[in-house]
């Protein structure tokens, strides 16, 4: 309830200037982004990586609206594909990639976020890394679709986002489960209606959990990305029932969710990977993650009312 009502406050203009001109909301921010320039993403992930952990960086910015800033969204990937590259970094991170943020809410969207994500899944071909496409609201998710079924034309190992309380997700695994097929599976985080999607938390978990089955039973890559104790649970044990070895598929967490979970998860020889984001942009994602979760918005609260 309070999640719902916070995602709606959160589009806002008012808010929106309101929390991101409050010094203390960068703070706040912090927890869970980089930082706003490509070298503190490139720092965080050196961190990161240090602890046995991969990652997944996300440059923030969504729902781009015109073509010069999905232009420069595309380089801002690619400078920092070549800063992750110059780091030695490349081996441990790979980028995901929201496709509004390089153009597909335009006239013409579609065309644009395939060409801008084509010149990003080919510098990282060339650097030696992949991209994961990352899943938004439902009224992308067929273009999202159709883009990685074309990306994957030339690039079989580009990475894409399903979410668990879509009513289509099943079908669409369906098809997307064949041999080496990235796949990462997540709850969603969109306000949804129920024609399109379940609503109800018992619901959500129950279709996370058969779509988990579907990944971790067939030839796909599952890359499991939540942060729910039984889900994980679920998933380790489903790796042993299907004589999974740990490097045939990964946990997914967002970074500064549940940090000790992640490095509990690497200890005991699972691949874990980081979803990192940095950029500017970071209110929207930030929002997410406070409706998510009430103690993270109670953090912020404190945070905004403290005076230290
Ligand atoms: P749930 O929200 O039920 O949380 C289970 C438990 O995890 C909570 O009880 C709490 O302990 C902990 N937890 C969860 N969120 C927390 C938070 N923000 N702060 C602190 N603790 C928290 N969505 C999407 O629509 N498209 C996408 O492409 C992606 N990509 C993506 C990548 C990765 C790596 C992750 C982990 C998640 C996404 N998501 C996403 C977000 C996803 O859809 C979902 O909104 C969040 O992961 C929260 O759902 P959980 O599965 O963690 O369960």
């Amino acid at each position: 309830m309070i999640g719902r009502s916070l995602l709606e406050l959160a589009t806002h203009d008012v808010v929106r200037r309101a929390v991101t001109s409050a010094p203390i909301s960068r703070n706040v921010a912090r927890r869970f982004v980089a930082g706003e320039t490509t070298a503190e993403a490139v720092a965080a992930v050196a961190e990161i990586a240090g602890s046995g952990r991969l990652v997944t960086v996300d440059h923030l910015g969504e729902d781009t609206l015109d073509l010069r800033s999905a232009t420069a969204a595309t380089d801002a990937y690619l400078r920092l594909l070549d800063a992750l590259s110059g780091a030695g970094l490349i081996a441990v991170a790979e980028v995901s990639v929201k496709l509004t943020a390089v153009g597909l809410a335009l006239p013409n969207g579609v065309d644009i976020a395939l060409s801008n994500s084509q010149r990003i899944v080919k510098k990282a071909a060339e650097l030696g890394t992949t991209v994961t496409i990352d899943m938004e609201d439902h009224t992308k998710t067929s273009a999202t679709l159709e883009i990685v079924s074309a990306l994957r034309k030339t690039r079989p190992d580009v990475g894409v986002a399903v979410q668990a309380y879509l009513r289509r997700t099943e079908a669409d695994l369906v098809n997307l489960c064949v041999p080496g097929s990235r796949i990462r599976l997540c709850k969603g985080a969109y306000r949804e209606t129920v024609d399109v999607a379940f609503v109800d938390r018992g619901e959500i978990s129950a279709a996370y959990s058969r779509c988990l089955h579907i990944l971790m039973s067939g030839p796909a890559y599952p890359m499991v990305a939540t942060h729910d104790p039984q889900l994980i649970e679920l998933t380790s044990s489903l790796a042993v029932r299907h004589l999974r070895e740990p490097g045939s598929f990964e946990y997914q967490l967002l970074n500064g969710v549940r940090p000790d979970e992640q490095l509990r998860l690497a200890a005991t020889g699972g691949r874990v990977r980081v979803y990192l984001p940095y950029g500017q942009e970071w209110y929207g994602y930030m929002m997410r993650r406070m409706a998510e979760k009430p103690a993270n918005l109670a953090l912020f609260i404190r945070a905004m009312t403290s005076r230290r």
